[in-house]
């Protein structure tokens, strides 16, 4: 069997997450790691373990994880299964538990579906990448709580060592009979 990790990313940023993950699942578990948005079939019989990652933007996840999580609700459930999400807010270590970051209590609070494990990364700032709208928009955010506002610049907040933890943590849960 095999684990599965869908995730949904914008910019990149969760993708390398989802893809770090899946390199530290090796040699212990095959791990297919697929876009969400791209995922209309899911061949559930090969994976006994699943993990969904994704990002936020202007407040929220992309619909789709919602979908996906809606739609899949019993397939989740009956599999070893762990959520991420990665946002900016979580650059603050207080703001980076599924506890105290709001956008994951929130998701977690409306899902009909409850991981067996939850965790929060900081993302990345990368200005010059953006739309000029996005780059302002951010810029005031970043002024307003806080952040970097050099708009010359591209900063990763992901704490790769808490990754890592979390990538154990979710290969070293307990399988499901269903
Ligand atoms: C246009 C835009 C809007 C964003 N909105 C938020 C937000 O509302 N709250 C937050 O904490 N982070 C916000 N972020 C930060 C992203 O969550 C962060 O850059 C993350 O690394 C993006 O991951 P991705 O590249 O996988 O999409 C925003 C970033 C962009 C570019």
């Amino acid at each position: 069997m095999k684990a599965l990790i869908l995730f949904s990313s914008r910019d990149g940023q969760t993708q390398l997450i989802a893809s770090s993950i899946a390199k530290e699942l090796e040699g212990k578990q095959a791990c297919d790691v697929l876009n969400i948005l791209d995922t209309t079939n899911v061949e559930w019989t090969q994976y006994d373990r699943v993990l969904i990652g994704a990002s936020i933007r202007y407040g929220h996840f992309h619909p789709a994880v919602a979908e996906f999580v809606k739609r899949h609700q019993r397939e989740l459930q009956q599999r070893s299964s762990g959520f991420f999400s990665v946002n900016l807010t979580a650059r603050k270590p207080e703001k980076r538990s599924p506890e105290t970051n709001a956008y994951t209590a929130k998701f977690l609070n409306q899902s009909p579906w409850q991981p067996d494990c939850c965790a929060v990364f900081a993302g990345a700032l990368r200005y010059p990448r953006y739309r000029w709208f996005d780059r302002i928009m951010i810029q005031l955010i970043m002024r307003m709580t806080g952040g970097e506002t050099d708009s010359s610049k591209e900063v990763e907040y992901t704490d790769w060592q808490q990754v890592t933890r979390f990538a154990q943590e979710f290969a070293r849960l307990p399988g499901k009979t269903s």
